[in-house]
């Protein structure tokens, strides 16, 4: 990913997450040198990711899918590009958080190898109310992920 993909993955965070990141968000995550991807479908971004990596270990920040685009392999092949980025790069674990409602990204992280190890209760506040956010958590090295798409860094 880089500066100008912004407009595209902008258009599908604001599509798909109910809390969008800004547009300030991604460039924080670009200059913070964060491995931010994006894959391509028919030569837009169709999806994006962001990993923060850390001295062992790495935080799945961000995914998201074009909803004309969702449940076709795109999230779980940019999702193994991510975990094999983290397995090279020596960081054998690989965390996220993500809403106990969001059944459709807990399903996809389960596929790709992530456990539950932790619940951070009432983690997400806003105007509505709050919501748990479930803790995952994938060991890198025993994933099983394959990349299966062209993945642009
Ligand atoms: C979650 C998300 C990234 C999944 O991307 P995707 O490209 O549709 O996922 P895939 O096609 O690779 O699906 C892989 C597997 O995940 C699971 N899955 C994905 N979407 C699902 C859904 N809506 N319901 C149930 N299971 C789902 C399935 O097991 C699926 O395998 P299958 O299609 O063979 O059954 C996408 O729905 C999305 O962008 N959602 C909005 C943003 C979001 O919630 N991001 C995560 C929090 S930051």
């Amino acid at each position: 990913m880089t500066t100008a993909d912004l407009d595209a993955v902008l258009a599908i965070e604001q599509a798909v997450q109910h809390y969008p990141w800004t547009r300030g968000n991604f460039c924080d995550a670009l200059n913070s040198g964060y491995l931010c991807c994006v894959e391509e479908a028919a030569g837009e971004p169709g999806a994006y990711a962001v990993l923060m990596p850390g001295v062992d270990e790495a935080e799945l920040l961000n995914i998201g899918v074009a909803a004309a685009h969702q449940r076709k392999g795109m999230g779980g092949a940019i999702l193994s590009a991510m975990l094999e980025v983290a397995s090279a790069r020596q960081m054998p674990r690989v965390f996220l958080e993500v809403r106990a409602s969001n059944l459709a990204a807990i399903a996809l992280y389960r596929r790709a190898g992530f456990l539950e190890i932790g619940v951070r209760r009432d983690y997400y506040r806003d105007a509505n109310g709050s919501e748990d956010a479930l803790v995952m958590a994938c060991d890198t090295k025993s994933s099983g992920t394959r990349l299966t798409g062209e993945i642009n860094g």
